[in-house]
Parts: structure tokens; sequence; C-alpha cells
């Protein structure tokens, strides 16, 4: 059985919130709340696996031969020089490419025994609340803070004026934004800082409860201490949640990556777990690019 994901065991971490926010963590251990009630789920463990995926846009490769597999309730981060192709790759997992002109994709990506890249697979709103993405840049629908959270969870079924908002105050606590836009939950979301954009846009994909969340630099306009706060938020969610990560910053890749994959110019140079890739790197390549000497 799923474990609940209630906030008095995500903010049970001391360091979470850090020292500017004990009294979010008082108020979070008297709000309870079970998300695994929304959505039934699946009782099985599912890998995702990229099988010899090649993606191209007008006759230029983007995507060579991409093999991986991406392991369940893990945090996989995926590393690599600037262009070569981590965003690419990570919307493939969603099917965000598919409207690109000029785009050809072969090969397949299978989440468990599903196809998410054939169109007799899964269909696309499954695969999207399955497979979440946080976008590289943070991109809020344009309504409201509190609909963005709301919006998914209506899709798919979820309604009730006293359920939603609860829905939508649990994600924005997980997120770390709460406190900053309690008040303003009706503003559009378009006013929010671009820091605050980002946390709002990972409240939304979490509300949906994906079995992955795909990461594109979610941290990248965050200020440390809330950069901090979305790691110990992802550590604490792997045990429910798989997540892939794109990161530039090294050292959060080595504080909290299970699995580490290693890009460069489209292709995967090397993958493996996180203390293989960092302390005993198997190619040339990945040694170079770790002691920084090209990014
Ligand atoms: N829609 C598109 N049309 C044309 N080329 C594209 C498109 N999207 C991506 N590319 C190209 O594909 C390559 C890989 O881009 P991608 O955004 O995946 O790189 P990245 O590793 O995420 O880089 P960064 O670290 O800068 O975010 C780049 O050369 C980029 O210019
Ligand atoms: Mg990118």
């Amino acid at each position: 059985m799923a474990t609940a994901l209630s906030l008095s065991n995500v903010f049970a971490l001391p360091s979470l919130f850090g020292g500017r926010s004990l009294d979010v963590l008082r108020r979070a251990r008297s709000f309870t709340f079970r998300p695994d009630a929304k959505f039934p789920r699946r009782g099985e463990r599912n890998q995702i696996a990229v099988k010899d995926f090649n993606l191209s846009i007008n006759g230029s490769q983007i995507l060579k031969n991409v093999n991986l597999t991406i392991p369940d309730r893990k945090i996989t981060c995926i590393i690599g020089p600037s262009g070569c192709g981590k965003s690419t790759l990570l919307k493939s997992m969603n099917r965000l490419n598919d409207s690109i002109e000029g785009v050809k994709m072969e090969g397949s990506i299978m989440l468990g025994s599903t196809s998410i890249t054939n169109a007799e697979g899964m269909g696309i709103s499954e695969i999207r609340r399955r497979v979440g993405l946080v976008p590289q840049r943070p991109c809020p629908l344009p309504m409201s803070i509190y609909e963005n959270v709301a919006y998914g969870c209506r899709i798919h079924g979820i309604v009730g004026k006293r359920r939603l908002d609860r829905i939508v105050e649990f994600y924005l606590r997980a997120a770390g934004i709460w406190d900053e836009v309690k008040d303003r939950l009706r503003e559009p979301a378009i006013g929010l800082s671009i820091g605050q954009q980002q946390r709002l846009c990972l409240a939304r994909t979490l509300a949906v409860e994906p079995e992955y969340m795909l990461a594109d630099e979610a941290t990248s306009a965050l200020d440390p201490i809330s950069s901090r706060t979305i790691e110990d938020l992802f550590v604490k969610l792997k045990e429910k949640y798989s997540i892939i990560m794109v990161t530039h910053t090294l050292s959060q890749a080595r504080r909290i990556a299970d699995h580490v994959i290693f890009m460069y110019l489209g292709e995967v140079i090397e993958e493996g777990s996180a203390d293989q890739v960092f302390n005993n790197p198997q190619k040339e390549m990945t040694r170079k690019y770790l002691d920084g000497a090209f990014s």
C-alpha cells in the first residue's frame, strides 16, 4: 500500500524549512490530508525504459541512440553541458516534442510495459498525469494561483470546493510557497516572481500525483534556502514518486542523486549509480566534465 504523504511527515525533516518557518511546521503538523485517496494507484513499480531513441528536428539530430533505464522511486539526475539534449530527453518522456515542426522520432520510451511514444500506447492526458513535467522556464497557466493547482485535479475528476481547497493548500505548502501566496490565491499567477512561479509549477505537477516527476532545472531561479527546501522535498517524495531532475549544479546532484546520467552532444555517455558516476566514472569524458574541464 502506498505511504500517505501527510504534511506531518513531509515537514518532519528538521532542515526542510530551515529556521525561518517554525510556524509553518507547527501548523503543518496539525494538517492531515491523504493525497493517495485522490487517484487510484497501481500497485506495480514501473521503470521508464528508453530504447534506441533518436530525435531529429529538421534533419538535425538532437538525441542519438539513447538507451537507458530510469529506476522507480529514486532521484535520477541528468547532467551535461548546455545544448546536449537534456531538456529534449525530458520532454520526450512527456510527449512535449510532438508538436515541434520538423520533429522525427524513432525508438521507444516505455513506462512499465506501456509505450508512451507510440500512438497505440497511453493517451497524452494519462501520460501527463503519470509523468509530470516541471519545465525549465516556469509557465503558469493564465489563471489564478489557486486555479493553477486545482485545474489539473478538476480535469481528472476531483470536484468539491472544500476538497480542492485542501489539495491546493497541501501542495502549495509542500512546494514551500504557501506562506507567500495564501493571501493572494485569487490573483493571476503571472504576477508571481520567477522563483515563485517555479514553485507554483512544482505544486501544480505534484497535485495530480504523477508516478514520475520530471524536473528541468527546477531550482535554477531559487535562492539557496528555497533550493534546499525543494531538494529536501524531493528526497522525501522519492518514497512515493520517481524524480528525474536536470541540473547544472553538480553539488546539488552530488547531494541528492541516487542515479546519474551524463549526456554530451545528444548521447548518453555514462549512466550509473551516483556513487559510481561521481566517484569512479568509467568514461574519460565524464571525468573531464566532473573536473570542470568543459561546461
Ligand atoms: N524546437 C527546437 N527547434 C530546433 N532546435 C531545437 C529545438 N529544441 C531544442 N533544439 C536544439 O536541440 C539541442 C538540445 O537542446 P536542449 O534544450 O535539449 O539542451 P539542454 O541540454 O537542455 O540545454 P540547456 O542546459 O542549455 O538547457 C540544442 O542544440 C537546441 O538548440
Ligand atoms: Mg535544458
